[in-house]
């Protein structure tokens, strides 16, 4: 199978496998496991944060960060189609007690400008929740892994601070970012409040991701990991491959953009399929079948019998690359594709 749904297929390394044998470990919810300390210790450092803690999942650390960034009854500004807002089950409801007012980004790129987020900024009256917390998804997953650059994250950042509004970046593809745009994962996160990204995606890790942020937020973040049963004691067993993925994979990600490069010019080449490469930044393609004449569900279904599989949603279809996906699997994926479609 020439699996592209996600980045999370991506099974351990061999040399992950083994790192996580000999893995020194320790009761972590003591702060005593060596290789979660090393772990989290190397994540501040990478991203200049004060602190960093190793959670479950990206969804697990974005829902601790709307948890200790705001306070019941108050308001997060995402972009519509953020992961936080969409596919995160309501937690943040749940969770926090807060809403969300959503705005869109007028370019399409999921990165809403200043402007387009001021617009849903509500100081809070006696008849508006406050505006607590903006939120920014870099790289943005449903607008097909586009990069918000370091600049314009740094003006959100910046403007929201004088309005005493925090940031929170969920980067659970920030690296794909930083290898797109030639910058370093400090330059992209350096102004917000609070990043999480993940190990457990294009940098192949099997398990994991990581929260970084101020000493007193990750404070709290920990006590908040320990309420939602994510004290995982031994964890250095899995942490072990997460700091190999951290040293290691970051400067293989630009293969995968080749991949998905190649993979969307091929595509934009087939009849009936709606998309334009230059809109694929990073290792997600993600195109329009509606001028075809089958359905995205018929058509990932019959990829399906090609060994090649794919996901979607309405007329669109996503393809991710990472470390599984060879160049060479990407003619075999466009034959597929030109069969499907003939
Ligand atoms: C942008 C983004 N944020 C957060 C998550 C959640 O990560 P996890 O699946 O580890 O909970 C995902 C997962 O696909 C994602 O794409």
């Amino acid at each position: 199978m020439i699996d592209l749904r996600s980045d999370t297929v991506t099974k351990p390394t061999p040399e992950m496998r083994a790192a996580m044998a000999a893995a020194e470990v320790g009761d972590d919810v003591y702060g005593e496991d060596p290789t979660i300390n090393r772990l989290e210790e190397r994540a501040a450092e990478i991203f200049e944060k004060e602190a960093a803690l190793f959670v479950a999942s990206g969804t697990m650390g974005n829902q601790i960060a709307v948890k200790v960034h705001t306070r019941p009854g108050q308001e997060v500004v995402a972009e519509e189609r953020s992961h936080v807002f969409n596919f995160e089950l309501g937690m943040a409801g749940i969770l926090s007690g807060v809403t969300f007012r959503t705005v869109q980004s007028s370019d399409g790129s999921g990165h809403p400008t200043w402007d387009e987020i001021s617009a849903a900024y509500r100081p809070g009256d006696d008849h508006e929740s406050a505006t607590a917390l903006i939120w920014l998804e870099n790289t943005h997953n449903m607008g097909g892994g586009t990069v918000m650059a370091a600049d314009h994250s740094a003006e959100i950042c910046e403007n929201a601070h004088k309005l005493g509004i925090c940031v929170h970046i969920d980067g659970a593809r920030i690296f794909n970012a930083a290898v797109a745009s030639a910058s370093s994962v400090v330059d992209l996160t350096r102004h917000a409040d609070s990043v999480q990204f993940c190990l457990s995606k294009g940098l192949g890790a099997p398990v994991g991701s990581i929260l970084a942020g101020s000493a007193k937020f990750i404070a709290e973040a920990r006590q908040w990991r320990k309420r939602l049963g994510g004290g995982m004691r031994q964890a250095g067993i899995v942490g072990a491959a997460g700091l190999l993925a951290l040293e290691q994979s970051p400067q293989r990600l630009g293969e995968d953009h080749v991949n998905a490069q190649t993979l969307a010019v091929g595509l934009a080449h087939l009849d009936g399929i709606g998309i334009d490469p230059e809109h694929v930044m990073t290792n997600i393609v993600i195109f329009d079948v509606s001028g075809t004449r089958k359905t995205r569900a018929d058509i990932c279904r019959e990829l399906q019998s090609h060994d090649v599989l794919a996901s979607g949603w309405d007329h669109s279809i996503r393809m991710v690359t990472h470390r599984d996906i060879l160049p060479d699997d990407i003619p075999t994926v466009l034959q597929a594709m030109r069969q499907v479609l003939n």
